[in-house]
């Protein structure tokens, strides 16, 4: 290759160099989380490169960082015998377990006097084995059963803190290493939140987040889930290792290298002489780990010398040499009272088990949720059952299982109904999915909810208009869809209970000014299946108005950037529902914005008022939730990220701010209350030293 350019470097060079920039740029924001590269400079290069490599693709090289964006879907995954078996590990209850495991290896290794151990968190994600030759990641599996897991790699591929080639000149030839995938709990948080939007099943816990994403077929979608990956275990087959290389002896150095190797490793970790240092390391994780932002389940003990571990060798399933220090499960039995039906906005049909009230993970639990008819026909649920109840991540209580013993004599089977509890339709099925739904339009429930999501401060961000007021209009019959709202006046609204004149007019006041808010938005709060807060603002950016979004081919939705065919398929069909597009029209002829205002055509400096300022959130903000101050702030021209660093404009923090706060206290960085978040958003230059 030696076409150059006016800078005089060969367009070899320059690939060369952008890669090597872009690639020191993500290990810092990804493996050691303190970035040095402006977001938008990121991108700038990184489009540079995707530019050059385009027009010179044999430039392309497996590690080069264009090569983590996911690719066609695949048809099913090979499956692959690992050349080492993933072993799983003995799991101890408590440290009196932990000193037994201790006595049952020193009675198999009795001259061995002092034994360093190394103390590690356990990781609750999906272990995954990863291949690299000559330095280059080649193969990436999942653990499977242990035997045999199945080829993964593009999807490993688009985990950013996993290094595509090994940071080091002299690799050894073949290179195994093994870890926890995982995903944090606030990408857990934001892709459930994308689900409930899109109707779709939520995951139950961030460790079914992580494997179900492992296996997509559709890597693409695996590299919008940004999962996350420790490494902990590293293996050099002994029949490729070289004189010249110096191999790690201990799991202590093991780790240090795989470090060096340019891998994330956790940092929470210890070597311990003495049980009574497990001890210590073991207690100060139990409470401790509530601030992580990931989830673990227990601790890791293994003993770090690597020919004490060759010694003690293996049983049929579990190393000798580790053991998982587990805590207690936070999980607890108490009697369901009755089973409830809930209808949400979606029409999805949610079985509630109301509970007896107990104690969770420090708080009272008197509901949980039995997901849907699969599996209460799992879980073989009757009346007055007694359940164990579970709280796993920052999700809603579940039912884990039946004490099928305790059940009383009599106790009938719960039967999902067949019919809507709220407008007695009968409900529909279909085979290929989990979800029961009630199909009709006007259900009021399905009313409700849709009003509710309308007036989100996300979407038209009508003050006052919430489930209270909502219920009522619905069930008096002043309101059945998000159109009626605009056909509301005092005079209907005076007559409710509690309500007076002023608030009346604050209520239609509210609404009528909710005419104005932007396309992206009314897009948004139409609820079509798979239409987030980020799909719609770039539909409504790609399509000028409501009429241009109809008259849109399928394949051109789909043709945009980051629109897939399953959104392009649900905008298409909802735009083609004639009772849908009544709406519209209704919706139109009330004066609700169907189409880009002048504001949204010339990004006035006004209508972004946080262009170029970055914000993290941590902790629960008061009335907001997490994806609704993002949408917020970046509506605003602001950036979200996840971690603070120097660059870091603003922390906004709620209650039971955790790590980000301190680090924020740290180095200085403003911190902002949610109200201090939204008088900026109102006047962004009168509060630029926080709240
Ligand atoms: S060592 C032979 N270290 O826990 C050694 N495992 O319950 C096996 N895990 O399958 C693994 N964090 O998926 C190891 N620091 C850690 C871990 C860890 C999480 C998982 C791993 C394993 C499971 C066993």
């Amino acid at each position: 290759m030696s076409s150059s350019d006016t800078r005089g470097k060969t367009v070899e060079q320059q690939v060369r160099q952008l890669r090597e920039q872009l690639q020191k740029a993500s290990y810092a924001y990804y493996v050691l989380d303190q970035p040095v590269m402006e977001d938008e400079v990121y991108d700038r290069l990184y489009r540079q490169l995707q530019d050059l490599e385009t027009a010179h693709p044999e430039l392309v090289t497996p590690d080069s960082p264009t090569q983590r964006v996911g690719e066609q879907p695949a048809s099913q995954f090979n499956s692959v015998r690992h050349n080492i078996p993933l072993y799983s590990l003995e799991n101890a209850f408590g440290l009196e377990e932990y000193r037994a495991w201790e006595e049952k290896w020193r009675r198999l290794a009795p001259d061995v006097g002092e034994a360093i151990a190394v103390a590690e968190l356990k990781i609750d994600g999906s272990a995954m084995a990863l291949t690299y030759e000559n330095g280059l990641l080649v193969q990436g599996l999942t653990r499977g059963d242990g035997t045999t897991g199945e080829d993964i790699t593009q999807n490993v591929k688009t985990i950013r803190s996993i290094p595509l080639k090994l940071q080091t000149d002299n690799p050894p030839p073949v290179v195994e290493v093994r870890g926890e995938a995982f995903l944090p709990l606030s990408e857990f948080d934001r892709i459930n939140q994308q689900r409930e939007a899109n109707r779709e099943a939520l995951f139950a816990n961030p460790r079914n987040a992580a494997a179900g994403t492992l296996r997509q077929l559709d890597s693409r979608i695996v590299a919008d889930r940004r999962l996350d990956f420790f490494a902990y275990t590293l293996i050099i087959p002994e029949t490729t290792q070289r004189p010249d290389l110096v191999l790690p002896s201990s799991q202590w150095d093991a780790l240090r290298l795989l470090q060096d190797f340019g891998f994330k490793v956790n940092p929470n970790r210890q070597r311990c002489q003495t049980a009574d240092n497990v001890a210590a390391f073991y207690e100060a994780w139990s409470t401790e780990r509530h601030n992580l932002p990931y989830l673990t389940d227990g601790v890791v003990v293994k003993l770090d010398d690597f020919a004490l571990q060759r010694q003690l060798g293996f049983t049929q399933k579990f190393p000798r040499w580790a053991i998982a220090l587990k805590y207690p499960a936070e999980e607890v039995p108490t009697q369901i009272r009755d089973v409830t039906v809930q209808v949400g906005r979606t029409g999805a049909v949610t079985p509630v088990a109301e509970l007896n009230p107990v104690q969770l993970a420090g708080t009272t639990v008197s509901r949980a949720t039995l997901h849907n008819s699969d599996r209460i026909a799992e879980l073989d649920i009757h009346f007055g059952d007694t359940v164990v109840v579970r709280k796993a991540g920052e999700i809603i209580p579940e039912v884990v299982r039946v004490l099928a013993d305790l059940r009383p004599d009599d106790a009938r089977p719960f039967q999902m109904p067949t019919h809507c509890p709220e407008c007695d339709e009968v409900l529909v099925k279909p085979d290929d999915e989990a979800v029961t739904r009630c199909i009709n339009a006007s259900c009021p429930a399905i009313v409700r909810g849709a009003l509710i999501h309308w007036a989100r401060r996300d979407a038209m961000d009508i003050n006052g208009v919430g489930s209270k007021w909502v219920e009522q209009w619905v069930e008096q019959g002043l309101v059945s869809s998000v159109a009626d709202l605009y056909d509301l006046t005092v005079e209907k609204l005076l007559p409710l209970e509690r309500m007076g004149e002023q608030l009346a007019k604050k209520l239609v006041e509210a609404i009528a000014a909710s005419k104005q808010q932007p396309w992206s938005r009314v897009l948004y709060g139409l609820g079509i299946r798979h239409v987030g807060t980020v799909n719609a603002r770039t539909l409504a950016q790609e399509f000028p108005s409501v009429e241009a979004l109809r008259e849109a081919k399928i394949e051109s939705i789909e043709a945009v950037y980051s629109i897939g065919p399953e959104i392009a398929q649900s905008v298409y069909e909802w735009l083609r529902n004639s009772a849908n597009w009544h709406l519209v029209e209704k919706l139109k002829a009330a004066g609700v914005q169907m189409e880009r205002g002048q504001a949204e055509l010339s990004q006035s400096p006004l209508a972004q008022p946080f262009e170029g300022k970055t914000f993290v959130l941590t902790g629960t903000l008061p009335t907001l939730s997490r994806s609704e101050a993002k949408a917020l702030i970046e509506e605003a021209g602001g950036k979200v990220t996840s971690s603070v660093s120097a660059k870091t404009s603003f922390l906004v923090a709620g209650t039971e701010a955790g790590s980000k706060l301190q680090k924020a206290e740290k180095l200085g960085i403003p911190k902002l209350s949610e109200e201090g978040l939204q008088k900026m958003l109102k006047a962004p230059d009168s509060n630029e030293s926080g709240a």
